[in-house]
């Protein structure tokens, strides 16, 4: 390496306001590689209509996960955000990948048959098909090294990697193979014990207010053991304690499992420890995410500039890949 960083690119839909288990999933993860990396980061807006066509959601959940992505600390000045409708190479590039890309492969990705299946889709259409050459084209148009998702998403990265290595023994080598960069992410239980998510309605959202947080915390689902005070409980299968095992020291965090094990603590006292330690976590977030949300005009003019910069990438890009497909005399 000649001491340039290596590039990084991920997205994610505009599914609107964040929560704590995207954020721990996902965004704290990308905040961190700004520094290190030529880090890339969309809004997936055309891969939303795969769910839905209705769009009248999307404008304003975009700005709204915008301002969670800038209130958990992305910086338009060492990142490039952009959405990928204001970069229209990607849907050619999805064309020309798709006339490599074999229909069994797509038959095979595992999300496709989960979506059919847990959703009940009659008739898939063509674009919830080629979800995943659509999202090849996304990453290869920026050549990065790295493609940092969950675990949930590597058949996607390695679909790219195949639909590259065709495109380039086809035409010409045009495409390095980028590779998924796994984050490690923790158990984040919702507010009822089952995995955090919008649908469950036990999700902690980064724009909620503290006293909407210990309103959620206070009732949350612990060891059904622990009945009475007196009834000792264990914290190795408590909702409550993954969260402590994700903000609170390890001190206080052991009183607290010494103090559950031996009913020398309540819950209420538990997530009292839990509260102090989570409150001021996401309180500096949701101060940033709020200036932010109060200026969407700032929100559309970061992702205009970040989308005129993917642009000039993508076209450089598209360039190549003209000559390499080498269609017009
Ligand atoms: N499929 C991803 C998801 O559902 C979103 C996505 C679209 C993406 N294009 C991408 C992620 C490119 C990483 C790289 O979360
Ligand atoms: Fe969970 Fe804490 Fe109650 Fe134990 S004391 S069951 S760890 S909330």
């Amino acid at each position: 390496m000649t001491g340039a960083k290596d590039r990084v690119l991920s997205g994610m839909r505009p599914s609107g306001k964040i929560h704590l288990g995207n954020f721990l999933g996902a965004l704290d993860n990308w905040v961190r590689m700004q520094d290190a990396y030529d880090c890339f980061f969309f809004v997936a807006n055309w891969h939303a209509l795969t769910d839905d066509q209705d769009t009248s959601e999307v404008p304003g959940d975009t700005v709204e996960m915008l301002a969670d992505w800038l209130g958990a600390g992305l910086d338009p000045e060492r990142a490039t955000l952009f959405i990928q409708s204001l970069v229209p190479e990607h849907a050619e590039l999805h064309l020309l990948l798709s006339m490599v890309t074999p229909v069994g492969w797509l038959e095979r990705v595992p999300t496709y048959r989960e979506r059919i299946e847990q959703q009940g889709i009659a008739s898939p259409s063509y674009g919830l098909f080629g979800y995943p050459v659509l999202q090849a084209a996304d990453i290869l148009m920026y050549k990065p090294r790295w493609v940092p998702v969950g675990i949930d998403q590597v058949p996607h990265v390695e679909l790219t990697r195949e639909v590259a290595r065709r495109f380039n023994n086809t035409f010409k080598p045009v495409f390095p193979e980028p590779e998924a960069k796994l984050t490690e992410i923790p158990k984040v239980p919702g507010t009822d014990g089952r995995k955090m998510s919008k649908s469950y309605g036990n999700a902690i959202l980064l724009s909620d207010s503290a006293e909407e947080i210990a309103r959620k915390v206070k009732p949350m689902v612990t060891d059904p053991a622990r009945k009475r005070r007196s009834d000792p409980g264990d914290p190795a299968i408590c909702p409550v304690f993954d969260l402590h095992k994700i903000f609170t020291p390890t001190a206080e965090r052991e009183a607290c499992a010494t103090g559950c094990r031996t009913a020398g603590i309540g819950c209420l006292d538990c997530k009292d420890v839990l509260l102090k330690h989570l409150q001021p976590a996401l309180a500096v977030i949701r101060d940033r995410r709020q200036k932010f949300a109060e200026k969407p005009d700032v929100i559309v003019q970061i992702l205009d500039e970040g989308s005129r910069h993917a642009r000039r990438v993508a076209e450089a890009t598209m360039a190549e890949v003209r000559v390499a497909v080498n269609l017009t005399p």
